[in-house]
């Protein structure tokens, strides 16, 4: 019998149509001008405000602002994901209520968005062979980090920690299980279906144009970046839910969208995986975190009046059926192998920089000097079905 050589698997190449869904939140508005800063790249940004956006592609020559498409729509609108699924090769879906204010006084509107509305983009992507990458998240794990017997472990592993979420009465963990079981449809689609794709769980990201001010572009309780920077900003004391004794590692945004740009340039490494985008060295309390901020704010403005913090118990600010992580540590050694990511940013290093963003957007607006820009109607800002 002759021995038969085995054909070279044809690789799957690099996308070059890319459909961003969300381009208006936080992690769009950086990820878009970084793809777009990239010539060959063409880009449909879709979002039902693209404001954020603007303000990210406004730092880019005209001739890369110009390879992105914009579209103001919601995902659900008749006729989106067809489109998006027919003019791209590679869908990248962000779109989401990711605020946990939202978890458990908004749950249903959160499932939906999290898990109802995408189902049919997850269908049609399977159906026409398009590349999703779908933004999940850390939440997923749930309380701390167990492994696959329930034991207590350190760092959070991808195909290895449990995912262990608290009782259907504590409402906080209504987004974790939506997105979980998202993620267990794309799984699924991908094994049994032949649907391309990539899942990636960010692991507190954080950077210039994250979320809202309340009373400005948004109402309620941003995420804890933002809602300090809210307190800083109007004299108030930095709210500790429960002293702030919780941990949480943070990722500056441009290393988060660094890593995304690097996985779409590696199909075959990246195509059938979960990964975490996290930094573990930066892992610190919301306590550390508010010390570290109070420091960065006051090197930018030595003459405010000395920050304060304060406790507040958690049922008190978030309402009953809200629940925490204590811990939330991601192990990065797949994205380290598979895409040569490795996140070096300190939070001390990122901290000025962002700082000095939310001043410069909200500062008068916040003293009442100005009026502020225009109103978070929705989404993309972290209050309604947006961008992450
Ligand atoms: C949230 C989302 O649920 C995740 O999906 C998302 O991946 C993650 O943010 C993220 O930013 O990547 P969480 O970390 O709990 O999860 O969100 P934050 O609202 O930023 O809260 C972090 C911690 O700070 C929590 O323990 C919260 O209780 C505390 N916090 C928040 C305060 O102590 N004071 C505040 O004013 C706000």
């Amino acid at each position: 019998m002759t021995k038969r050589t085995a054909l070279p698997r044809a690789l799957p190449a690099p996308p070059r149509r890319i459909a961003v869904l969300g381009a208006g939140g936080f992690v769009g508005s950086h990820l878009v001008p970084l793809l777009a800063s990239r010539p060959g790249l063409q880009l449909l940004a879709v979002d039902r405000a693209l404001d954020k956006l603007e303000l990210g592609l406004q730092q880019l020559p005209a001739a890369a602002a110009s390879r992105v498409r914009r579209l103001e729509a919601d995902i659900s609108d008749p006729g989106l994901i067809d489109l998006a699924t027919r003019e791209a090769d590679v869908v990248i879906s962000l779109t989401a209520l990711c605020n946990p204010a939202l978890y458990n006084t908004r749950p249903l509107a959160v499932i939906d968005a999290s898990f109802g509305d995408l189902l049919p983009l997850v269908k049609l992507c399977a159906r026409r062979r398009r590349w999703l990458v779908h933004f999940s998240t850390c939440e997923v794990y749930g309380h701390r980090a167990l492994d696959s017997a329930g034991r207590p472990t350190r760092v959070m592993v991808e195909d290895e920690t449990s995912l262990s979420l608290g009782p259907v009465s504590r409402e906080r963990w209504s987004y974790a299980a939506a997105k979980q079981l998202l993620e267990r449809v794309i799984w699924a689609h991908g094994r049994h279906e032949g649907l391309p794709f990539t899942i990636v769980r960010p692991f507190n990201v954080i950077g210039p144009r994250m979320d809202f001010i309340p009373g400005v572009d948004g109402e309620g309780i941003p995420r804890v970046l933002a809602s300090f920077m809210h307190a800083l900003m109007t004299g108030a004391p930095l709210r500790l839910v429960d002293g702030g004794r919780q941990r949480r590692s943070f990722l500056d945004i441009a290393e988060l969208v660094g890593a995304v740009a690097r996985l779409l340039e590696r199909p075959e490494a990246a195509q059938g995986e979960i990964l975490n985008l996290g930094n573990p060295k930066n892992d610190v309390t919301i306590r550390g975190l508010a010390r570290a901020l109070i420091a960065a704010y006051r090197g930018l403005r030595p003459d405010a009046p000395a920050p304060r913090t304060e406790t507040v118990r958690a049922e008190a600010f978030y309402g009953a059926g809200y629940d925490d992580s204590m811990v939330r540590i991601p192990s990065i050694a797949k994205a380290t192998r598979l895409l040569g990511w490795r996140p070096r940013r300190a939070l001390d290093e990122m901290l000025p920089a962002i700082v000095a963003d939310y001043l410069a957007r909200y500062e008068s607006a916040v003293s009442g000097s100005v009026r502020p820009a225009r109103r978070a109607v929705v989404a993309g800002m972290g209050q309604g079905r947006g961008g992450r």
